[in-house]
């Protein structure tokens, strides 16, 4: 069977929606507005004959691979989550059954045995390879098309063929954060940041499959997944993490959950437009930060710590030098900075090669940091080499599980963590992340610091009626400490946080809000001072 160029494309126009794809890999390259109200049908994509009403939620689309993808999300009378529902727009039901045919023509042409299928986006020699016998079968089937639509049926046939097939169309959405495989009866289901767990229209449909899957992840770190070890934790290139199950352990099937790592980083704009945190509060948490007091992060399970982790970074000054120590590589830091990022590694099945997070502590100790941001303390070896950390003279960041600021310090200084108590005052602050429990909205919801006599001061506490962060106690000894280690009067404490708050103002009239970009402001701030400010005040009076 054979089809002409003109029907083995389903769209029209197809060279300029594949000429905007160029370079964008992974990104989103348009979205459509969210149709609340529109009510359809479900055709064959529901699988059933029966006409169910539906609810279009989203609509959008994006490239992976350089091939533009829509997704839609929708909600079906009779199922209890949302569905998300992607389709290749430029594949046709034709095309698709000519390449699946390719696709196994390209099997016995091609002895799979001999190559090493690890990671099909890195290894260039093989896709090489393949591409050549991939182009060759393209051409023979489809004799008239251009030379743009055969890169993008290679493309397409690369992924079935060495990836993970629609899988990894999932991980190119940039709006999922967790995507997961729980056996070959179920969809795969994914987390959009917007609308939670979703039932996808992806199946992978054997058990063989899924191992397959995890077996080529496990290789592309060095580890094996069998029946001996049937469980596999991955930290994968680029951040993104996979956990792997086999049958019988998970008793449902084999099971794959990828959890992505977010590309775009929120930055301290994003913070304040979304009300995480107000001005006022960003300015005060930025002059301690500047003048090197360490902090704790705290909060619940994903109420944002590591986020504002990540936020807060920014207001390092660009002439110190950070280290990073983290599990999974998470902090994404704005280029200006001198940042080395170190991560953890987990013991090879020979139990050997284990890099811990307190044996990165003490080795960061040695590469003359002036700041130090650990990813989490888990356990008392990390809390007390934080604690030399920054009894040696660094300033150190760090993430914490803690439901409050009084609870942060109990958990502290108590088993299993057990940090003698008249060392805490070491930290100057605590900052609590919260979510909402009822509409899931992320806030500051504490920031406290601790006296001398390993106290907690509540400097100001969320209002959760109100929504506002409300002044409750002056400080004891936060900014007598900055007073004490800079010489400034608090007069004039007072008008650097007010300068603070224009600058952060000045960002936010001016949509300053990728990493980089803050980043560069506050470069220009710390070295450029007074004409950063020039601007900052002539664009304030022009606003
Ligand atoms: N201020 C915020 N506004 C909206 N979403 C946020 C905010 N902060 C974090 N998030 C989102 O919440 C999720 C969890 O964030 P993050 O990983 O920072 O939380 P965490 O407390 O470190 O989680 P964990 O307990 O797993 O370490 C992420 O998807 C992140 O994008
Ligand atoms: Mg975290």
């Amino acid at each position: 069977m054979r089809l002409k160029s003109k029907n083995a494309l389903s769209g029209s126009g197809s060279e300029d929606e594949s000429e905007a794809g160029s370079g964008a890999e992974g990104k989103e390259y348009s979205g459509k507005k969210p149709e609340n109200t529109e009510t359809v049908c479900v055709g064959k994509s529901s699988g059933s004959s029966e006409r169910k009403s539906q609810r279009l939620l989203e609509s959008y689309a994006f490239l992976s691979n350089k091939m533009p993808i829509t997704v839609r999300i929708f909600t079906v009378s009779g199922e209890f989550v949302p569905l998300y529902e992607i389709s290749i727009s430029k594949i046709s039901e034709n095309t698709e059954i000519i390449l699946e045919k390719i696709r196994e023509e390209l099997i016995t042409e091609v002895n799979l045995g001999l190559v090493d299928i690890t990671s099909t986006k890195k290894t260039g020699v093989i896709e090489q390879a393949f591409m050549d016998t991939i182009e060759l079968l393209v051409r023979k089937h489809f004799p008239d098309i251009d030379d743009h639509t055969t890169n993008f049926l290679t493309a397409f046939l690369i992924q079935r063929s060495l990836g993970m097939g629609n899988v990894e169309i999932l991980m190119d959405d940039p709006r999922l954060e967790e995507v997961a495989i729980n056996n070959s009866d179920e969809p795969v289901w994914v987390y959009h940041k917007n609308h939670g767990w979703l039932k996808t229209n992806v199946i992978v449909t054997t058990e063989d499959q899924i191992k397959h899957y995890a077996t080529m992840i496990g290789r592309r770190i060095g580890r094996q997944i069998s029946v001996l070890e049937p469980l596999l934790d991955a930290h994968l290139s680029e951040g993104d993490r996979a956990n792997a199950t086999l049958l019988p352990i998970s008793t449902k099937g084999n099971t794959i959950t990828l959890r992505k790592f977010s590309r775009d980083p929120f930055t301290i704009t994003h913070f304040i437009k979304y009300k995480t945190i107000h001005p006022a509060s960003a300015a005060l948490i930025w002059l301690a930060m500047q003048f090197e007091l360490s902090a704790i992060i705290a909060g619940g399970t994903a109420s944002g710590k590591t986020a504002t982790l990540n936020v807060l970074a920014s207001f390092i000054p660009p002439n110190q030098r950070i280290v990073s120590i983290e599990d999974t590589r998470e902090l994404q830091l704005p280029k200006y900075l001198h940042w080395v990022p170190l991560s953890t590694r987990m013991p090879n099945a020979e139990k050997k090669g284990e890099i811990s997070m307190a044996d990165l502590l003490v080795n960061s100790l040695r590469m003359r940091p002036d700041r130090i941001l650990v990813g989490e303390v888990r356990r008392q070896k990390e809390a007390e080499t934080l604690f030399e950390a920054i009894h040696t003279g660094h300033s150190c960041y760090t993430t914490f599980h803690a439901n409050s600021a009084e609870e942060t310090l109990r958990r502290f200084t108590h088993p299993p963590i057990n940090v003698p108590e008249t060392l805490m005052p070491a930290i100057s602050m605590i900052i609590m992340q919260f979510r909402n429990r009822r509409s899931g909205i992320r806030r500051t919801f504490q920031i406290a610091e601790i006296t001398e006599d390993s106290k907690v001061n509540l400097l100001k506490q969320y209002d959760t009626k109100k929504d506002v962060l409300v002044d409750v106690n002056k400080s004891r000894s936060l900014l007598n400490t900055i007073e004490l280690y800079t010489g400034y009067s608090p007069k004039e404490i007072n008008t650097l946080l007010r300068e603070k708050e224009d600058v952060l103002k000045y960002l936010i009239r001016n949509n300053v809000d990728h990493v980089d970009t803050v980043g560069r402001a506050m470069a220009e701030y710390y070295t450029n001072k007074e004409q950063f400010m020039k601007l900052v005040r002539s664009n304030k009076r022009q606003g």
